[in-house]
């Protein structure tokens, strides 16, 4: 990690309250792939790490209607329960007064970070879902963070995020290499794979935009 845990909480706090208003085509497209890829079932239950102001978990809220994906676009799948954990106060300040506003039940916010998600004891976590937040990590703090995952034993793991197809250029959009570390898709493919997830979707939103979808291959002793 460029910074450290509280410089990065720091960073997004001052800059929640505007958080929502610029968002990139690909940003949009990234986040409605994660949503539309996590398709939870009705009883599931939805850990969403660095949920930020609540763009993926409000979307997979019950009751969260017809309207909520982060492109509008209508989205029929809902969970029965959704934590959604960041480091920053001020993002999880937002992500709950937009639950409040809309009114949506069965969504809870509060702090955890990837690699100690501050998972409740009486959950049981379905599907995981991360979307452009897992890039501050470094490379072996994903892995790290990526068995975290595996430790829950979900069904599905969905991360969208800022992700190498092809050469780094830090003249394109979407990283800032003084406080961003992102991976290739080979990482970040190998990492799930190594934490015992099978990969059921490779979805490129731009050459440093991706989304990886991974169902947990069950033990062979069941
Ligand atoms: C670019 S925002 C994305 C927020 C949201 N997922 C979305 O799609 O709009 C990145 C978020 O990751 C959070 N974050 C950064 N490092 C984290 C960590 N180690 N654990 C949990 N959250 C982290 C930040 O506080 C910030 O809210």
């Amino acid at each position: 990690m460029k910074k450290t845990i509280d410089e990065h909480a720091e960073r997004f706090s001052e800059k929640a309250e505007e958080y929502d208003e610029s968002k990139s085509p690909e940003y949009r497209a990234c986040a409605d792939l994660v949503v539309e890829h996590a398709a939870p079932d009705a009883g599931d239950t939805v850990l969403d790490l660095g949920c930020g102001t609540g763009a993926i978990a409000l979307a997979l809220a019950p009751d969260a209607g017809e309207q909520s994906s982060p492109s509008g676009r209508s989205q029929a799948d809902h969970a029965e329960r959704v934590i959604g954990r960041d480091i920053s106060e001020g993002m999880l300040e937002q992500a709950e007064r937009k639950a409040a506003d809309r009114g949506l039940g069965g969504v809870e916010f509060d702090e955890g970070r990837f690699r100690e998600p501050n998972v409740p004891d009486d959950a049981d976590v379905d599907v995981v879902t991360t979307n452009f937040a897992m890039h501050h990590l470094s490379d072996a703090e994903k892995r790290e963070a990526i068995d975290e995952v595996a430790a829950l034993e979900p069904d599905r793991f969905v991360l969208g995020d800022v992700m190498f197809f092809d050469e780094p250029d830090p003249a394109e959009p979407f990283y800032s290499p003084e406080v961003d570390d992102p991976a290739t898709v080979g990482v970040l493919s190998d990492a799930l794979t190594d934490a015992g997830f099978a990969l059921t979707a490779v979805e490129m939103v731009h050459e440093q935009v991706g989304v990886l979808a991974a169902e947990r291959v069950p033990d062979a002793d069941g």
